[in-house]
């Protein structure tokens, strides 16, 4: 595993060990993860940890922020936990405001927070699909934004990714704020990519698909956190019958491509979904496998 060391332990020993570790991807960049719960988004973070990147664990629940970011320390990443609600634009400002005390500005943003709610347009109440809405496209718009406008100002050419689904490029019944602000997210992902070509940004989309439940259930353990009724259910059986691959992606597996995205080897790549699905988006319809 490779292991980023912060400058305040940085000895002869371990210093010869950095550099013979130069090849991490992310080493000296700083990204921000919204939505880092013992799952995908701590996944993630974990991830770009462990490419050398200094991470701020952003999550409206004050357990999943501190203790991914306490986890990235105890296997001697940086990490900071931030509380934050991205849809709402003053903490959001405070959240930037943070990372940029914290670690001097941000080269990487994933825009993963979700709220899960399925419903169809039958009996989604208005409420409900404005609550969803705003989480999945709002806090994207909100984070892009004033992340973009600081990595501006610095004049760094960061890396954009917004976590999409397979229920955002296919139309899954019942789950229709959830369809509706994926596939809302793929679109902005291509809007905002081109806006910010000039300014050196790139802004790409990574999907993934019905997990496998298992890391999620290590990190929750590793952590000491309850994920209540996200955790106690995992992807049906019909999904495994479904996809192509035989087997479902891990938190692990989006956390590499994440770091590919995010890193120097993406640098002409922007306006991009890369699927990390097995193969479940280019079924033909008609197949199973
Ligand atoms: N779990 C899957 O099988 C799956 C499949 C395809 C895509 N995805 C996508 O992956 C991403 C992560 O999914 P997950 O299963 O890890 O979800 P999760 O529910 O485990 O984590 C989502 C996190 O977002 C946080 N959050 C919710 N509202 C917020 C707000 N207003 N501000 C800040 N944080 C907020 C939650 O507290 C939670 O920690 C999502 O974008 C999801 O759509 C998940």
């Amino acid at each position: 595993m490779l292991r980023y060391i912060p400058t305040h332990e940085l000895t002869t020993d371990n210093y010869k060990l950095m550099t013979e570790n130069s090849h991490m991807k992310l080493a000296g960049k700083v990204a921000v993860v919204t939505g880092t719960s013992p799952n995908i988004g701590g996944g993630i973070a974990t991830g770009l940890a462990e490419e050398g990147a200094k991470l701020v664990c952003v999550d409206i629940r004050a357990d999943y922020a501190e203790r991914c970011a306490e986890s990235i320390r105890q296997r001697s990443g940086d990490a900071i936990g931030v509380t934050c609600d991205v849809t709402d634009d003053t903490q959001v400002c405070e959240m930037v405001r943070q990372a940029g005390e914290a670690f001097g500005g941000i080269d990487i943003l994933v825009n993963n927070a979700v709220i899960f709610n399925q419903k169809g347009v039958l009996d989604m109440p208005l409420d409900e699909w404005n609550d969803q809405i705003a989480v999945i496209l709002t806090g994207a718009f909100l984070c892009t934004k004033r992340v973009s406008n600081l990595m501006i100002e610095r004049g760094t050419r960061g890396s954009i990714i917004n976590i999409i689904s397979t229920a955002g490029h296919q139309g899954q019944p019942g789950n229709v704020g959830y369809c509706t602000g994926k596939s809302g997210l793929l679109n902005f992902t291509r809007s905002v990519a081109m806006e910010l070509a000039p300014h050196g940004i790139r802004v790409n989309s990574l999907t993934p698909t019905a997990t496998d439940p298992g890391e999620a259930a290590d990190i929750a353990k590793a952590w000491g956190v309850d994920r209540g009724e996200r955790g106690s259910s995992g992807p049906g059986e019909h999904f495994l019958r479904g996809v192509p691959m035989g087997k479902l992606p891990r938190p692990s597996h989006y956390a590499r491509a994440a770091a590919f995205l995010a890193s120097d080897d993406a640098e002409m790549i922007t306006g991009m979904d890369l699927r990390v699905d097995a193969g479940a988006v280019a079924r033909y319809w008609a197949w199973t496998p």
